[in-house]
């Protein structure tokens, strides 16, 4: 404790600083919200003043009521310029805007690589820049972002390897890379973000690759799209442990093998989708997956009897075996199906 005589010399320059407190936080926070503002007028002239940036343009008012931006207590913290028909590169300066959460650059004309100054976003949260001319790799070090839940990349051109930082994103629970030109490897890792729902990396060269049975860690993916991707080896059997599965999709590649029974027995899965593969065997006898409305497995080496199971999908709208090696009778089952409105069974060994 301060002795009384002490404290009566302190007093007034603590009331001091009591009152002036306020204006020199405020005059803090307005340098930096000029400095923010100044930021935004720097990447308009970068990117040549678009026209959908028009408003973006200094006065009385503030930049936080420009379209596209978002403030909280006056700090930047999302920029939504999707289909702004930007030209040009994110430029590393865009890092001065340290509060960033979320970013979605998605459907503009953006050029260069990945985006050095994300690096520094160390808040984000959402990052979208797909639909845009991106080319290169993804960073190693991509978790420095370890906050990040949400990563869209769909539809640019990155190539090279999907890196193995990847997997220390905790909190992802979206990643999209489909539609890119990925020619290298994708990483075991994957397997690690016990939070991702969802995971597309469809329509890419990567060099031929095993789906890793690491995957089937993935507890919480509802959805699973790596179609067209050049995939070899098995469909690893342990894959019905992915108990949330709704949507799988691993058609147009080059898997062989057999269909795991435990795929059957998914509860929650609508879409199946196995066409365009190497599949032998025959299909799973025992059918649970009462939910699947859409099964596609044509153009395979699928052999034996179409399963009698099948014709407790009361769900089932689509049903693709053609191109196989199918062969026995349609079990009577299938013709009761009430949903059933497509059913392609041609080019098998079916009898009658
Ligand atoms: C401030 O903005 C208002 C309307 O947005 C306008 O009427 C006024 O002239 C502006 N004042 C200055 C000093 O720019
Ligand atoms: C923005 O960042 C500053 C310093 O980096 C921090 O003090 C402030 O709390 C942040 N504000 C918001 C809304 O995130
Ligand atoms: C970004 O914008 C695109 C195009 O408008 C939209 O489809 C997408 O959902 C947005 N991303 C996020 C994370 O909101
Ligand atoms: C998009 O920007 C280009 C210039 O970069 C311009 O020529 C074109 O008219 C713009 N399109 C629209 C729809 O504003
Ligand atoms: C990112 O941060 C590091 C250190 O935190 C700094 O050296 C570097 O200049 C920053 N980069 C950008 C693009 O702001
Ligand atoms: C990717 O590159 C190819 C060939 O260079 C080009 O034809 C294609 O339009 C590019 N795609 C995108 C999304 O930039
Ligand atoms: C992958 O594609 C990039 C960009 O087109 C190219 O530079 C690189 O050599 C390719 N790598 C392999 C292994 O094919
Ligand atoms: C079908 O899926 C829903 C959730 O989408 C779930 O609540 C329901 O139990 C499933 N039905 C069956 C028969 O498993
Ligand atoms: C299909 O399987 C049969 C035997 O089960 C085999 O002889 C044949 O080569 C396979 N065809 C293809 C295209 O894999």
């Amino acid at each position: 404790m301060l002795k009384p005589s002490v404290m009566s010399e302190i007093t007034p320059i603590l009331l001091l600083i009591h009152f002036l407190t306020p204006f020199l936080f405020l005059h803090a926070n307005s340098q930096f919200h000029d400095q923010e503002q100044a930021v935004l007028i720097r990447l308009k002239q970068l990117w040549q003043n678009p026209l959908s940036l028009e408003q973006w343009t200094p006065s009385n008012s503030s930049h936080c009521t420009w379209p596209g931006v978002v403030c909280t207590d006056n700090y930047i913290t999302q920029l939504i310029l999707d289909n702004k028909n930007i030209s040009g590169t994110i430029p590393p300066f865009l890092s001065d805007l340290k509060n960033l959460t979320f970013l979605n650059f998605s459907n503009n004309n953006i050029i260069g690589k990945f985006p050095v100054a994300v690096h520094n976003l160390s808040m984000l949260e959402i990052l979208d820049l797909s639909q845009n001319h991106i080319v290169g790799t993804i960073p190693d070090d991509i978790d420095c972002l370890a906050r990040l839940s949400y990563l869209n990349l769909y539809a640019n051109n990155f190539s090279g390897n999907i890196p193995a930082a990847i997997g220390l994103l905790p909190e992802l629970r979206t990643l999209r890379l489909q539609d890119n030109q990925f020619n290298g490897t994708f990483p075991p890792e994957i397997g690690k973000l016990s939070k991702l729902e969802e995971l597309s990396m469809a329509h890419n060269g990567f060099s031929p690759s095993r789906l890793h049975s690491s995957f089937t860690q993935l507890k919480k993916l509802k959805m699973l799209w790596i179609s067209r991707a050049n995939l070899i080896g098995e469909i690893p059997q342990m894959i019905g442990e992915m108990v949330a599965l709704e949507h799988l999709d691993l058609s147009s590649n080059k898997l062989t093998g057999t269909i795991p029974g435990s795929l059957f027995m998914l509860m929650n899965l609508r879409v199946l989708y196995l066409h365009k593969n190497k599949l032998s065997g025959e299909i799973p006898r025992v059918v649970e997956a009462l939910n699947l409305t859409s099964v596609d497995l044509s153009e395979n080496n699928l052999t034996g009897t179409i399963p009698v199971d099948l014709g407790k999908l009361d769900k089932l709208s689509g049903l693709s075996l053609f191109f196989n090696q199918l062969s026995g009778e349609i079990p009577e089952s299938i013709g009761r199906l009430p949903a059933l409105k497509d059913f392609k069974l041609f080019s098998n060994n079916l009898s009658r």
